[in-house]
């Protein structure tokens, strides 16, 4: 066991170059190597059809003053029953996750929230059991379009589902939606290779504290969960849990 915390302890500290060249000689990365660059986003099909979300320009919602909600930001386990709107849902995907700039060259985003060599290693699920205009099931934010694509339909027993995949925590099902943030690592793999990991942990916890601020302009809640279920919600949101994995999760609803 001891070993494993030693594992956990190094994963925290800053990388040691002068172990790993010893180790591995040339630390080439893929970029150094002259590798094409991985896409910027999950692909999807051609002919899929969209869902158009409220645009950044016309948000009506989050005029909440800032020191307001840092200052009252806390974590959320009792949500009422009420849905979110598709503004507040638009919101939220933006304050977490939106685009700022795509580079000509495709090459890398600039978005909200900072990552490591701008590489933004993560896909955002959400899982909607009250949203205003959509059918609860599963959704992927698309950034770059800021648009949502549909996944999968919920099927009866979505709300248990998510509850098992929390070890439990039955608050999490009973939310209006839950942000499920899974991370295709090559993303950042492709410049920092095995330094790559420790950065894409903190880049969650980025993103993460966006939708608690967000909620807390929209007079909603959120908790970050990471007493998660790694088979049972990578199924639920339907990633191969290899080449793209959750890493964190937030379930968010109204609250009193
Ligand atoms: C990385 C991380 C993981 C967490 N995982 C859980 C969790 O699985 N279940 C839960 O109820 N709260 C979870 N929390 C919320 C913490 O319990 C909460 O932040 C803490 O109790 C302090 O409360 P506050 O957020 O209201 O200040 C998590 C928080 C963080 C930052």
């Amino acid at each position: 066991m001891q070993d494993e915390i030693e594992k956990g302890r190094k994963f925290l500290k800053a990388v040691d170059y002068e172990e790993l060249e010893k180790k591995f000689g040339d630390l080439k990365t893929d970029q150094q190597s002259g590798v094409a660059p991985p896409p910027l986003q999950k692909p999807y099909p051609e002919n899929a059809v969209l869902i158009d979300l409220v645009e950044p320009d016309n948000f009506t919602c989050g005029t909440v003053p800032l020191a307001q909600a840092i200052g009252s930001r806390k974590s959320h386990r009792n949500f009422t029953d009420t849905a979110l709107s598709l503004e507040e849902i638009s919101f939220l995907l933006w304050a977490t996750q939106g685009v700022r700039e795509v580079d000509a060259k495709k090459v890398w985003t600039k978005r909200i929230v900072p990552s490591g060599g701008a590489r933004q290693p993560f896909e955002t699920y959400l899982i909607v059991n009250r949203v205003e205009g959509l059918e609860p099931g599963v959704y992927r934010y698309l950034a770059i379009e800021h648009k949502l694509l549909h996944v999968s339909d919920s099927g009866d027993d979505q709300v248990e589902r998510i509850a098992e995949a929390c070890h439990g925590q039955g608050f999490c099902g009973k939310s209006a939606v839950v942000f499920v943030w899974a991370t295709i690592p090559y993303r950042t793999e492709w410049r920092y290779s095995v330094m790559s990991h420790k950065d894409i942990a903190i880049e969650a916890g980025h993103v993460c504290q966006n939708l608690y601020l967000a909620c807390e302009g929209i007079r909603s809640g959120t908790c970050g969960i990471a007493a998660y279920d790694q088979k049972l919600i990578d199924a639920l949101i339907g990633v191969d849990g290899k080449d793209e994995f959750t890493v964190y999760l937030s379930p968010v609803g109204k609250v009193a």
